[in-house]
């Protein structure tokens, strides 16, 4: 084979932030939308388009993809990844944005690691166990953990 490797560097690029953002590298962090004291771990992926709220923690090795919007006090564990293509017509939309759907996660939602967050969303003040699958949008405060998530508990 003769090929050369065709090299893209992102990094931290285009990103609208509030005061006291921490984005540790490498991550690509690019055309997102970050509020004040938001903070960012390492090899943390976040695509344009993307908003998230003030305060809110994304720990490493996660990845939140286009159309993905979360509110404010949110804990987003080790390894959480969010999905904005369910290969609805039997494989990836290949780009095809407008098989693309969205993602609405509200305040004081905490996702334990490992998690992976099909396009729904989740109100305020729920807690996602490591290693869920969330396939179903959640109404109701509460915890909720397994693949595919269930209530294990209300919060009052
Ligand atoms: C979901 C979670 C918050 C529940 O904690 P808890 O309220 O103390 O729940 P319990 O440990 O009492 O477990 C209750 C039941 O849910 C099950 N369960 C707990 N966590 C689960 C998970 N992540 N996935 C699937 N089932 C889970 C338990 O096995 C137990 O089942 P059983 O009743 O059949 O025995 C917690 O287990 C969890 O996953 N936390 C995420 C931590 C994390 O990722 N932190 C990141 C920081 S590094």
């Amino acid at each position: 084979m003769t090929g050369s490797v065709n090299r893209k560097a992102v990094g931290i690029v285009n990103v609208i932030c509030g005061a006291n953002v921490t984005v540790v590298e490498p991550s690509n962090v690019y055309g997102c939308t970050v509020g004040d004291d938001v903070f960012i771990g390492p090899f943390v992926e976040i695509q344009k388009d993307v908003r998230i709220g003030a305060r809110t923690r994304v720990q490493s090795h996660s990845f939140i993809c286009e159309l993905v919007t979360m509110g404010t006090d949110c804990f987003v564990g080790h390894g959480v990844m969010f999905v904005n293509d369910r290969f609805a017509s039997g494989g990836p939309a290949r780009g095809n944005k407008s098989k693309w759907e969205s993602t609405s996660i509200g305040d004081r939602v905490s996702i334990g690691s490992n998690a992976t967050i099909m396009p729904v969303t989740i109100c305020d003040d729920v807690v996602i166990g490591a290693g869920s699958v969330v396939t179903k949008s959640i109404v109701q405060p509460g915890t909720y953990a397994g693949n595919p998530a269930r209530l294990l508990r209300h919060h009052s």
